[in-house]
C-alpha cells in the first residue's frame, strides 16, 4: 500500500470568509482515502476585533505594513513533524499578510514547517493582494519553503465598490448591501464554491506519478491581476511604510497620540483613494501603449506561479 500523504492547512479568519473559502479547496482532499489533512489555526493570544472600532482599524496598519507581527496561541499537538503539502490561507490587511499570518511567517514553527516543504497559498481579501504577496514569496524563499501554487479569490462588487462596501463590513459586522446602492461586499459563494477545482487538482497530482510543482494549477484561472492596481499599490504601500515609521515611533497602537495620528492618517487616506487611485489608473491607461511590454511583465511576474 502506497503511503498517505500529509497535507497541512494554515488558516486564520476573522469574518469567517478564508475558512470558506479553505474548506472548498481541501474538501477534494478530505474526500481522497490517500490523503490526510491536518489543520493550523493562526490565532492570536489576543484576538483582533471584529466589527472593527474604526481607529482601531486604522491604527493597525504600521504593525502590519512592518511585519511586527504578534503573539500567537497556537495548539500544535495534533501536528506532524513534517508534511508533503501546505496550504497558507490568507488575508490581507493594508497590502501586507495579516498580523497573524506575518507572525506565523516570522515563528520558528514556520521554518520547522515550511523548510523543503511545498507551498500553495490561498489568498481571500477585498481585491488589493499583489504587493502582499511578494511579501509571502520573500518569507516563503527566505524559509526555504518552495511556491508551487497561489490562488486569488477578490471581492465580487469590483475595486471602486468594494472601497465602501469591505470596510463598511469591516466596521459594522454587516456584509451589506448597504443604503445608497452600495453593494455586498466579500468574495461571492459561486467563486467560494468553484475553489473546490483547486483541491481537486492537487488530489489529483497527490496520486500520480507527476511531480508537485508549479504546473499544478496552471490554467485554473488561479487569479487575476488588475494592472491598472499595479500602481496605486505601489504608491499606497511606500505611503504606509513612511506613515506607519512616523505611528511606530510615537509607541503602540494604544499610545494616546497614535489616535490622533489615525485620524489624520484617515483623512490623508481618503483623499489618495479619491485621487491617486482614480489618477494612476488614468495615467496607467494613457501611457498602456508606450508600457505594453513592461505591463506585460509585470502580469507575469505577480501572476506566478499558477498563471491568469
Ligand atoms: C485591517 C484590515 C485591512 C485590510 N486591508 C486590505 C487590503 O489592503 N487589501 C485587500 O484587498 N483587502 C483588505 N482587507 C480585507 C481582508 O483582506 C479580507 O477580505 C477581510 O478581512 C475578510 O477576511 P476574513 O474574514 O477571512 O478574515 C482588510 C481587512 C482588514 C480587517
Amino acid at each position: 500500500m502506497t503511503q498517505k500523504k500529509h497535507i497541512l492547512v494554515l488558516h486564520y479568519s476573522q469574518t469567517g470568509q478564508l475558512d470558506r473559502v479553505l474548506e472548498s479547496v481541501v474538501a477534494p482532499l478530505r474526500e481522497d482515502p490517500a490523503v490526510e489533512v491536518d489543520f493550523l489555526e493562526l490565532q492570536p493570544a489576543k484576538p483582533y476585533p471584529y466589527p472593527w472600532p474604526a481607529i482601531r482599524f486604522i491604527n493597525t496598519f504600521p504593525e502590519a505594513v512592518h511585519d511586527v507581527g504578534c503573539e500567537l496561541a497556537l495548539d500544535t499537538s495534533g501536528l506532524k513533524d513534517s508534511y508533503d503539502l501546505v496550504i497558507l490561507g490568507y488575508q490581507v490587511w493594508f497590502l501586507s499578510p495579516s498580523i497573524p499570518v506575518t507572525a506565523f511567517l516570522r515563528s520558528p514553527l514556520a521554518e520547522k514547517l515550511l523548510k523543503d516543504t511545498p507551498v500553495v497559498t490561498v489568498i481571500a481579501c477585498r481585491n488589493m493582494w499583489l504587493q502582499a504577496q511578494e511579501k509571502v514569496r520573500a518569507h516563503l524563499a527566505r524559509l526555504g519553503a518552495r511556491l508551487v501554487g497561489n490562488a486569488a479569490l477578490v471581492d465580487e462588487c469590483g475595486t471602486v465598490a468594494s472601497f465602501l462596501s469591505t470596510p463598511l463590513w469591516m466596521l459594522t459586522g454587516k456584509r451589506g448591501p448597504f443604503p445608497l446602492g452600495i453593494p455586498r461586499a466579500g468574495v461571492s459563494d459561486k467563486d467560494i464554491a468553484e475553489a473546490r477545482r483547486f483541491g481537486a487538482a492537487l488530489s489529483q497530482r497527490l496520486n500520480s506519478d507527476q511531480p508537485l510543482d508549479e504546473t499544478v494549477w496552471q490554467g485554473l484561472n488561479a487569479v487575476t491581476v488588475r494592472d491598472k492596481l499595479i500602481p496605486s499599490e505601489k504608491v499606497a504601500s511606500r505611503s504606509f511604510y513612511l506613515w506607519g515609521k512616523l505611528f511606530l515611533a510615537c509607541g503602540g497602537p494604544d499610545a494616546p497620540v497614535r489616535k490622533l495620528l489615525a485620524i489624520v492618517y484617515l483623512i490623508f487616506l481618503v483623499a489618495m483613494i479619491l485621487t491617486v487611485v482614480p489618477l494612476s489608473a488614468l495615467l496607467k491607461k494613457l501611457c498602456a501603449p508606450l508600457l505594453r511590454r513592461r505591463i506585460a511583465r509585470q502580469r507575469t511576474h505577480f501572476a506566478w506561479p499558477s498563471g491568469e
